[in-house]
């Protein structure tokens, strides 16, 4: 059986499909989608420690969450030891699960401040933050990782070392390196022979676009459970493909009906969540995916993409979903 709960310290995680941070993405309405949905745990998207440090308010919104948001993961990132520790105390008396330390992001900003996939350089300082954590909490502290800094520099069995001494309780791999971005294929084999050294638990993470693609990743690799990234910005329904996948089970993508409900009930949600100007445009990243390949769609995204206001919006995903003949809309 692929599908299985995972216990990590003292948390428990039923379903071992894993919602991925997400910069930009996954805020509290969109983790409650894909929780209900059946994921097993979702994350924030990552907080810099240093902005948790010095500007703590700015940075909490990124970290609001309710009370069925959990199991939840904070994910951290930041080369700074101390400056982790301070963050950790801004934070630790919120509600949440499981401590996360990026070591994998790529991007040039987070970079030139010396965290995210920068740290693969320096396994050392990755033992040393993880370290300060685990002496802080009883909480599990995970780590997410990529293979390496570039392709001279593969460690990915250096850092799990790291992590493991430090006594991180999971660890999460995407095996690409930080100079492949996002190009070529995950490397699964890397995830296989990461699986085989390691004590703690493996999250297997990359190209994962299908309930199939989830059910090949375990299978070859054995890992104990996948996490979903950009699959659930493409098909928001991914989480239930993915666990109808792993319990074997059939699996009927949703009808036209759900879908507009669904992405009506976001909208709704991200509203409530920013208020109308900010909730409208950050809807526009999601609404791609809900109805993708149904016909006239792109005439619906100029008009999403145009209007500013909750009703206007509203009004033309239902003015479009009405165009549909009542035996298409099931
Ligand atoms: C828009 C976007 C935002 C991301 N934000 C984060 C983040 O905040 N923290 C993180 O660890 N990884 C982040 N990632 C990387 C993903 O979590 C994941 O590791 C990567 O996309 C590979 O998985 P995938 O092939 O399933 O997309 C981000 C990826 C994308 C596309």
């Amino acid at each position: 059986m692929h599908c299985k709960s995972l216990t990590v310290k003292d948390c428990t995680i039923q379903v071992n499909v894993f919602i991925a941070p997400l910069a930009g993405y996954t805020n509290l309405p969109t983790r409650l989608f894909f929780r209900d949905q059946g994921a097993g745990i979702a994350y924030t998207e990552m907080v810099s420690a240093m902005g948790l440090h010095y500007n703590p308010g700015k940075t909490s919104r990124i970290l609001v969450s309710s009370d069925n948001d959990r199991p939840l993961g904070i994910q951290m990132f930041g080369p700074d030891p101390d400056h982790i520790e301070s963050a950790f105390l801004k934070i630790h008396d919120q509600d949440f699960d499981v401590i996360d330390l990026n070591c994998g992001c790529p991007v040039r900003k987070i970079i030139k401040s010396k965290g995210g996939a920068w740290l693969l350089q320096d396994p050392d300082n990755i033992h040393n933050i993880l370290k300060r954590l685990t002496g802080l909490t009883d909480k599990p502290v995970t780590v997410k990782i990529r293979s390496g800094f570039s392709s001279d520099t593969v460690n990915y069995l250096e850092v799990l070392d790291a992590a493991v001494t430090a006594g991180a309780s999971l660890i999460t791999f995407h095996p690409r390196t930080r100079n492949q971005f996002f190009t070529g294929c995950a490397d699964w084999d890397q995830i296989a022979r990461l699986k085989e050294a390691s004590p703690i638990p493996v999250v297997g993470n990359g190209d994962i676009f299908t309930g199939e693609d989830a059910v090949r990743m375990i299978t070859h690799t054995k890992c104990d459970g996948v996490m979903l990234a950009r699959g659930v910005i493409e098909n928001p329904f991914l989480v239930e493909e993915v666990v109808a996948a792993l319990q074997r089970e059939e699996y009927t993508p949703p009808g036209l009906k759900r879908r507009v409900a669904c992405v009506c009930n976001h909208l709704n949600d991200l509203v409530e969540l920013y208020g109308e100007k900010r909730g409208v445009l950050e809807f526009r990243k999601y609404f791609r995916g809900y109805l993708k390949g149904y016909k006239n769609v792109s005439s619906l995204r100029s008009a999403v993409n145009r209007f500013e206001t909750l009703d206007e919006t509203l009004r033309v995903i239902r003015e479009w979903s009405d165009s549909y003949p009542p035996e298409d809309f099931t």
